[in-house]
């Protein structure tokens, strides 16, 4: 298969990313990493792109800069497919429209349920006992593009954030590696 590039945006951990690039190893996956963008010169997950050989770009610059130097990356490597991975800044209008259809965000809750930040402490504080991920396209309003797929996990009586957290992100690595496999049509 032609496989599509793609290139994930990050800001932390990049755990996420590590799991879509050990799909995307797989010949049967639709994308190839061609590219890693992390905001934060600190992000652990810069890590990954060196480990595995993938270019990677740091742009630690104010938003209008950083999406100036990002679009012209993204244009120089030909990028299909935009995947924000726990990337912590908000895109503009401009940004998205220049992309548009081809970003893709993973959201830690059932959307449209929890936008925004927090969203494991406002669910435990609600005391909902359903919790998940989202992974969807990105429009201009925050968390609200179309939703490719949720995957879906049990809060406990005694749960935690830590706990949460860690629960919701082993959903969230296989709820992105389906939703990107269902971008491109396949199963
Ligand atoms: C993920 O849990 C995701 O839901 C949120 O940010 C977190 C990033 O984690 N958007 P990591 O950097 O992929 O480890």
């Amino acid at each position: 298969m032609v496989k599509k590039r793609a290139c994930v945006f990050i800001s932390g951990a990049g755990t996420n990313l590590k799991s879509i690039i050990n799909y995307s190893r797989d010949y049967n996956f639709p994308i190839n990493i061609n590219l890693i963008i992390s905001n934060n010169k600190s992000a652990k997950g810069i890590y990954f792109a060196k480990k595995f050989s993938i270019p990677h770009k740091i742009i630690n610059q104010t938003r209008d800069q950083f999406e100036k130097i990002a679009i012209k990356e993204l244009r120089n490597r030909k990028i299909d497919l935009i995947c924000l991975a726990g990337f912590m800044k908000v895109l503009t209008k401009n940004f998205i429209r220049n992309f548009n259809g081809k970003i893709v965000n993973i959201h830690p809750s059932l959307l449209p349920k929890y936008k925004g930040l927090n969203t494991y402490k406002r669910a435990i504080e609600k005391g909902d006992k359903l919790f998940g991920c989202t992974v969807h396209y990105v429009n201009e309003k925050l968390d609200s593009g179309k939703i490719i797929i949720k995957k879906r996990v049990h809060i406990a009586n005694a749960e935690t954030v830590e706990k949460l957290k860690k629960k919701v992100q082993v959903e969230e690595y296989k709820a992105y590696a389906i939703a990107i496999r269902k971008i491109y049509n396949l199963n």
